[in-house]
């Protein structure tokens, strides 16, 4: 298994001074950047789109993890991946159909990531496991930065490890502190989202490293 992938999402940076908040996670050892884009419909929150992941791409060196809680994803995916995405994730509960959406993904030379809510079994993604570059676990209800883990959702992770290829990044989001981001590798997943706990933390380095 590859190291741990650490993407911190920029949902808990400030967004008036976002240069700053990504070149600290930058330099404090982070791997990618997590970036959650919300329509205000498939969650009750709306964040941010096309044009500030345009921005975010110039200001960033690392990649660009996009996670999309949108409605619809196929009619977005070109927009997100001319503003420079390197992973594309979207919900399986949102999607139409799911292989178009991977496919088109692809066609744009961009990873793919497929996510699954709380609510949804880790049987129902199997067959489509071959197709992706990544799978997103959610274990927190998507829609806010700051919510408390949900234990449950983490038992999903041998599940999909056991049906996966050698090279599926398995990712969880959502609630993820030093306790259990253990709980969650211990399990099989290599990369690791982490808003609250990185950027409100005293010394985001130190968060970033105990990550791992
Ligand atoms: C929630 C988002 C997460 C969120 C994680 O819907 O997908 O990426 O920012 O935040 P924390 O780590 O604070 O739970
Ligand atoms: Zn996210």
């Amino acid at each position: 298994m590859p190291k741990i992938i650490i993407s911190p999402s920029i949902l808990s940076a400030d967004f008036a001074n976002l240069e700053l908040d990504i070149k600290r996670v930058e330099q404090a050892g982070a791997d990618w950047l997590h970036v959650d884009v919300m329509d205000g419909h498939f969650v009750p929150n709306i964040t941010i789109g096309v044009p500030v992941v345009k921005s975010i791409k110039k200001a960033a060196k690392i990649p660009l993890d996009v996670h999309l809680m949108i409605e619809n994803p196929e009619k977005y995916i070109k927009s997100f991946a001319d503003a420079g995405a390197d992973i594309l994730t979207f919900h399986y509960e949102a999607a139409n159909d799911v292989k178009a959406v991977v496919s088109l993904i692809k066609a744009f030379g961009v990873k793919a990531g497929m996510s699954i809510k709380p609510m949804t079994p880790p049987e129902k993604v199997l067959e489509f496991l071959p197709l992706l570059d990544l799978i997103l676990v959610m274990t927190v209800e998507p829609g806010f930065g700051g919510q408390s883990f949900m234990y449950d959702c983490a038992e999903k992770i041998p599940v999909i490890r056991k049906h996966a290829h050698p090279e599926l990044i398995i990712q969880v989001d959502g609630g993820i502190n030093s306790e259990t981001a253990k709980i969650c590798t211990d399990f099989g997943a290599n990369s690791l989202v982490a808003g609250n706990y990185i950027y409100n933390s005293d010394d985001i380095q130190k968060a970033v490293q105990s990550l791992r």
